[in-house]
């Protein structure tokens, strides 16, 4: 057994700038290497990918199936792992944590919208939305007041008993999207959020994604095939073979 290391506070070098540049950046990944082994087969995933998302953006990130998007947001989530390479969000290496602290710290700070919405079936739309707050260990009454007041931001409050299947696919992505927001988390990663709604509602969920992100500050990192869709965003990546091949707003080193 060696001597444990004391820690140290404050840390003898205080570095100001690199502090501040923690704040203001909510996603820093640097040299994200992911292959998958399938089957005897090696595929590159993510190779060499570096991003960096300041606090209140919202950027696209676009590509042909199979470039690696899905893969790049469950690594930056920590979802999933990478073999190489460094991921902080709001300041904090996901890798550092065990299992429970980042479960936790996840719960607090991100929200998730899928494609195929991930609603609870036997929940209604007020239940689906407040579940996040009960596992965070709100009150019941305080939970209820949140998600209610998320569902009305969602233009959904007259239809909180419905459950799932007694709503339309955009009706079923807005409770999604109130359940990703109602803690207020830094932030929030959408993958193919229109991917299942039809035209017109896949207009309506980007209307209303864009004007929570301008309205809340929300910053929202979300995948797309859609060029539209991602014309509303301030920033596009794209990605080809586990690459960003091009960046149309990264932020200043
Ligand atoms: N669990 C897995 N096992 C093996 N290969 C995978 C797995 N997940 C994804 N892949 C492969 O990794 C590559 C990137 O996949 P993905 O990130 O899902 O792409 P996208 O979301 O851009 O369509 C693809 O070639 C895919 O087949
Ligand atoms: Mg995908």
């Amino acid at each position: 057994m060696g001597t444990p290391l004391k820690q140290s506070w404050p840390p003898a070098q205080h570095d100001a700038a690199q502090d501040d540049l923690s704040r203001r950046l909510i996603v820093r990944a640097e040299g994200l290497d992911k292959t998958y082994r399938a089957y005897g087969v090696a595929v590159p995933a993510l190779v060499g990918v570096s991003l960096r998302v300041e606090r209140g953006e919202m950027l696209a990130i676009m590509g042909p199936s199979g470039c690696g998007k899905t893969t790049l947001l469950n690594c930056l989530a920590g979802l999933d792992t990478v073999d190489a390479g460094s991921v902080e969000i709001a300041g904090t290496n996901l890798a550092s944590l065990r299992d429970a602290p980042r479960t936790d710290f996840r719960a607090r700070t991100m929200g998730f919208i899928f494609q195929n919405f991930n609603l609870l079936p036997v929940l209604n739309a007020v239940e689906n939305v407040e579940l996040p707050l009960l596992v965070l260990g709100l009150s019941r009454g305080e939970a209820r007041r949140r998600a209610r007041a998320m569902l009305n931001a969602v233009g959904l409050d007259k239809r909180e008993r419905h459950r799932p299947a007694e709503l339309s696919g955009g009706q079923r992505q807005r409770v999604a999207i109130a359940r990703a927001l109602v803690n207020e988390p830094a932030i929030v990663w959408a993958d193919e959020p229109t991917g299942n709604l039809d035209s017109e509602a896949a207009e309506e969920i980007m209307q209303l994604l864009a004007e929570l992100n301008r309205t809340r500050g929300q910053t929202l990192v979300l995948v797309t095939h859609a060029q539209e869709i991602a014309a509303r965003t301030n920033r596009i990546i794209r990605m080809r073979d586990g690459r960003i091949v091009q960046d149309t707003g990264a932020p200043p080193e």
